[in-house]
């Protein structure tokens, strides 16, 4: 059940929730291109405080292709922001103008915290490096789409698991189904986060940290790639430590199994090569693409049920 509900943590929901997304954004996918009425006269804000392209992008085509509008608070330096307006107040008055707001910030618990204030429907699109669950849902549903389930399947996840909130909410995500096992692959100091790990316990998902995909990549059905964080290092000489110190290539995919698709959340830097960017593994263009058909089933559940 999606209608009237704040989307601030992919943990939130449930697998028959999951589903029914899904199969919502499954019709959407057979829509490409045409304009729908279903909501029609709704406006969403968008309330960026960090980067984004294909997230705002995809939000703003989404409720576009479903008849309705968007209004965006534009970055902050223009907004009343820069006169020294707080947050919260700012958030009231998206609230009064929409029907649906979508945030993203810096600070942790910022969308929480909207949803809180706003008596719209609020949707965190990023809340520093805890959650990303919109982005999560168009993952998993890339995997359900092109392997038929999530289920039974193993799965890496690659790259910087401490600061990197879609990687999180990705890992969450797949606790939500019953994969087979997932391999955690990461430098020692970008490993996954103790309270990750026990979400996955919880859960009773099996999991095993690595520090190098290449021990693992013949048993994979998915991997997902994701860059370092650099923004949200405190020490810039810790990021040099880091930074280069994993990158998948076409070369690395020798042995790795035919139906194996690889996934990366973009933006990315070098760690991941463009001469994957042919082979039949690479999905990552057309992960990106279904953030639209996944979200407009999102607003549409939201707004209208
Ligand atoms: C991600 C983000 O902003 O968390 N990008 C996205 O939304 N597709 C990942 C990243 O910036 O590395």
């Amino acid at each position: 059940m999606f209608y009237k509900r704040d989307v601030i943590s992919i943990l939130d929901f449930t697998k028959n929730d999951l589903m029914e997304l899904f199969n919502e954004a499954e019709k959407l996918v057979e829509h490409k291109g045409r304009r729908l009425n279903i909501l029609n006269g709704k406006i969403l804000a968008t309330a960026f405080f960090e980067p984004s392209t294909r997230t705002r992008l995809s939000f703003a085509t989404a409720m576009l292709r479903l008849g309705g509008h968007v209004i965006d608070l534009s970055s902050p330096e223009i907004s009343s922001l820069a006169k020294g307006e707080n947050i919260a107040d700012t958030i009231r008055m998206l609230d009064a103008y929409s029907d649906i707001i979508v945030i993203r910030h810096k600070v942790e618990g910022t969308a929480r915290f909207a949803a809180e204030i706003a008596e719209v429907p609020v949707i965190n699109a990023g809340d520093g490096t805890r959650h990303h669950p919109t982005q999560a849902m168009l993952d998993l549903f890339t995997i359900y789409r092109h392997q038929g389930q999530i289920d039974g399947l193993t799965v890496g996840v690659l790259g910087d698991l401490r600061y990197g909130r879609a990687a999180t909410s990705f890992i969450y995500g797949l606790s939500i189904f019953r994969p087979k096992k997932l391999f955690l692959i990461a430098p020692e100091i970008l490993r996954v986060r103790d309270e990750v790990k026990s979400v996955l316990e919880e859960r009773g998902i099996q999991y095993e940290e690595l520090s190098k995909v290449d021990q693992v990549i013949e048993e994979l059905d998915v991997l997902y790639v994701t860059r370092i964080q650099k923004e949200r290092f405190t020490d810039p000489t810790e990021y040099e430590r880091v930074r280069g110190s994993y990158r998948v290539d076409k070369n690395m995919l020798k042995d790795a199994k035919e139906n194996l698709i690889i996934l990366h959340p973009l933006p990315r830097v070098d760690e991941l090569g463009y001469d994957v960017d042919g082979t039949v593994h690479a999905k990552y263009f057309v992960q990106a693409y279904y953030g639209v058909p996944v979200r407009m089933a999102l607003l549409k559940l939201i707004l209208v049920g």
